[in-house]
């Protein structure tokens, strides 16, 4: 490589990565709106009936070499992915409805569409799941694994998944939590080791919360586990160190849609002209499931918390204190029946230029919900499985371009900025492939 040319490379070596053949098996607990709306999605896709707008997996693109050299295959191009025609799918619910009711019920796609879709949707009858009230209060349903201890749920789990695999014939496994949103709750002694959190299965300790069932499970047969939603599942030291020893990819946590996902295009924008912020006021409404799991003070917690670190963690106002040292920063969720999917999302964002002269800006998206995160689980579990296939095992903070809070390494601040994360997803997929890393320096172009 000449020194005149816009890029670096890394030192690390390009991993070899097994190619995509087979069947991918996707994995879902929790079939509601998310993931009807997924499935279907990927099933009229499948059939010519609808575009995969929102997701870069189908639709994106990555430059390659200097911005002369007019070269930007699609994504699908230029790394193996598993091709949709590959996908099955299986979830867990509570409720008993296939995907095809479950769909119905969620309100998100309307009949017509998913009439045309019947036939596969039907075919998806939920496995029974592993439920703990204490963790999820205001819904309950009657397709429950039987009684038992954690334990014992963890390897009626592992059953389904060895069952799901024979059935379908899957080659390779990915899954995703697609389920309610579990009270709010910090790691505790039993997430400290694996050996600590095996030993809390076995005594049913209460800190033990069903994703983290899940995930275990799907960590020790070989599977990558991505978490949507913001409760703390593979976030801890334990599961950490499952993934890790099992050389398994883990990611998290809670889908980056709707008013986050708006809050981290704006604020590295104000960041990067250097405007103050004196207050951010977020309050939206929606009236799904999701959204009655949410009036749940403790499922609402694990929200807030998400929610609100990605403000602070963009604007640094360790490094900017005149600017952002004293935002006062508020999120509302409130959960009003008639809307269904189809939330409102308002943002008041007081903001100061120049001399310290105020400004305004108003936010309202009226958005959907599971239309804007139906793209990032296909993106996810496809991604998942090609960092399976290509040896990368732990916490995937490539993948932080998805999440509200994205996870990373101990100690480590997580990135927010869609913009630096998109870079970094792009730059991870060059590096796969042995491709110079973009550097956007670009000197050579006026020597
Ligand atoms: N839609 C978005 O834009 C978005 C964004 C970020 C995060 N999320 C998160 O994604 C998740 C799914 O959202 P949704 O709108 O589909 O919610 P939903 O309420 O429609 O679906 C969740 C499903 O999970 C099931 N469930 C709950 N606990 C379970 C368990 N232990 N095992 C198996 N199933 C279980 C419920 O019965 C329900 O059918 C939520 O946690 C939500 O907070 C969604």
């Amino acid at each position: 490589m000449s020194s005149s040319t816009p890029q670096s490379t890394s030192d690390r070596p390009t991993p070899n990565i097994k190619p995509a053949g087979g069947k991918l098996g996707i994995l879902i607990p929790g079939m509601g709106a998310v993931t009807t709306t997924f499935i279907a999605g990927v099933e009229a896709v499948r059939r010519g009936l609808a575009a995969p707008v929102g997701s870069l997996t189908q639709l994106g693109t990555v430059r390659l070499g200097k911005r002369t050299d007019n070269n930007s295959p699609k994504i699908s191009d230029l790394v193996p992915l598993a091709p949709l025609d590959s996908l099955s799918f299986g979830c867990w619910d509570i409720f008993e409805d296939n995907a095809y009711q479950a769909a119905l019920n969620a309100g998100v796609l309307d009949k017509p569409m998913l009439e045309q879709l019947r036939e596969p949707l039907e075919a998806i009858k939920p496995m029974s799941a592993v439920f703990d009230h204490e963790y999820v209060k205001r819904i309950d349903g009657p397709n429950k694994k039987p009684a038992g201890s954690k334990r014992d749920h963890a390897e009626m789990l592992m059953d389904d998944i060895r069952q799901f695999k024979e059935r379908t014939g899957s080659d390779r496994l990915s899954m995703i939590w697609c389920g309610s949103t579990e009270v709010f709750h910090r790691p505790e002694a039993v997430h400290a080791t694996l050996k600590d959190f095996e030993c809390g299965l076995q005594k049913n300790d209460p800190e033990i919360s069903p994703s983290q069932i899940y995930a275990y499970a799907a960590l020790m047969s070989g599977v990558p586990y991505a978490n949507g939603a913001p409760h703390l599942t593979v976030d801890s030291p334990a599961l950490m160190e499952l993934a890790r020893d099992r050389e398994v990819p883990i990611a998290g946590k809670d889908f980056k849609t709707g008013q986050t996902f708006m809050k981290t295009l704006i604020a590295p924008g104000l960041k990067s002209r250097m405007l103050g912020v004196h207050g951010w006021f977020s309050t939206n409404i929606l009236g799904n499931r999701d959204g009655e799991v949410l009036d749940d003070p403790g499922s609402f917690k694990s929200k807030e918390e998400s929610k609100l670190s990605a403000l602070e963690q963009i604007l640094q106002p360790d490094l900017y204190p005149d600017l952002y040292g004293n935002v006062y920063h508020k999120v509302r969720i409130n959960y009003y029946p008639p809307r269904g999917d189809a939330k409102e999302g308002w943002d008041n964002i007081d903001i100061f230029g120049w001399m310290g002269y105020p400004m305004q800006i108003k936010i309202d998206f009226l958005c959907r919900d599971s239309i804007l995160a139906a793209p990032l689980v296909l993106d996810l579990v496809l991604f998942m499985d090609l960092a399976q296939r290509a040896g990368m095992r732990g916490v995937q903070e490539w993948l932080s371009f998805y999440f509200k809070a994205p996870m990373t390494a101990p100690g480590l601040y997580p990135e927010h900025d869609i913009f630096i994360q998109l870079m970094k997803l792009k730059n991870t997929l060059r590096w796969m492939k042995g491709e110079q890393l973009i550097t956007h320096l670009g000197l050579e172009y006026y020597d």
